[in-house]
């Protein structure tokens, strides 16, 4: 385990980005293991899981459209402004898994994104029905209280993924695919974690998936998660310093 944070060598290679909640830290985005941690005022299970939704829906709502309304006024930091920069120059051969939900990956410009656990700004009906309703009803704080309601009678959900509930199966193959692709065409992979504590799973075992592939491991963190060893190379700092530097790009 190496801490340096020499420019990795990207020529040839395909590059998966993974990252957490530290990526957004200094966007003024609070992390969820922290002393200043999100759930702080909530326990997780009442606002984040389908029976809290189910119990108090408009707790859940409250939560959630406080969330939106302080993740709005932030904005994109030199970290996610780095993993758009080495997009635009890979294509193809690179692909972002996020764990986030609050949108600035892709308001940095990033395109191939797969939000593994949902988007903040989005929202669904529980009935899974595909129906189109105006996203301000689902903002709570403006509704005056009344619960979104879906026009075929569903409750209007947060499209995050609660504790207890499946990431979405397409989600999950296409990062699956990416792996797949690099394995079958024996081309270097590089993965790239940022940013994470790596204890909730799937996304903390996908080091696993790409040390299985022939990957090279790659983490920029503040301090060193519980699955630093996994990682071929450890660079800890503020994701907004390192991943220029890791990444080599101007930002
Ligand atoms: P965590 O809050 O668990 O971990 C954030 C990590 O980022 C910690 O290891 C910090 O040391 C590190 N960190 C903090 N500031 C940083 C900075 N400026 N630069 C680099 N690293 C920094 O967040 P996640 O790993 O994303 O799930 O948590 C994973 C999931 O747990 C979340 O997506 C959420 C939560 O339960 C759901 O909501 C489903």
């Amino acid at each position: 385990m190496n801490d340096t944070r020499t420019p990795l060598d990207l020529r040839d290679s395909d590059l998966i980005v993974m990252t957490g909640a530290g990526v957004s830290a200094e966007s003024g985005i609070p992390t969820f293991r922290d002393g200043n941690g999100l759930w702080e005022q909530h326990r997780v299970e009442d606002v984040a899981s389908p029976e809290g939704f189910a119990s108090d829906p408009v707790l859940v709502w409250k939560f959630y459209s406080l969330r939106r309304e302080a993740a709005k006024q932030c904005a994109p930091n030199a970290g996610h402004r780095a993993i758009a920069a080495i997009e635009r120059r890979l294509g193809d051969r690179f692909l972002l898994a996020t764990q986030n939900v609050d949108g600035l990956h892709r308001v940095a410009g990033s395109e191939r994104v797969v939000e593994l656990h949902g988007n903040l700004f989005t929202s669904r009906c529980d009935r899974g029905c595909s129906a189109p309703f105006a996203d301000e009803q689902t903002y709570f704080a403006k509704s005056r209280g009344e619960l979104p309601r879906c026009r075929c009678g569903g409750a209007i959900r947060p499209h995050i993924v609660w504790f207890g509930e499946m990431l979405f199966p397409e989600d999950l193959q296409r990062v699956e695919a990416f792996f797949d692709r690099a394995e079958r065409h024996g081309r270097r992979l590089v993965y790239l974690a940022a940013g994470t504590s790596g204890v909730v799973w799937p996304a903390a075992g996908m080091v696993q998936r790409a040390r299985a592939a022939g990957g090279d491991t790659v983490l920029v963190n503040l301090e060193a998660p519980a699955n630093v060893h996994a990682f071929d190379r450890v660079a800890l700092g503020k994701s907004g310093e390192v991943l220029p530097q890791l990444l080599g790009v101007e930002v």
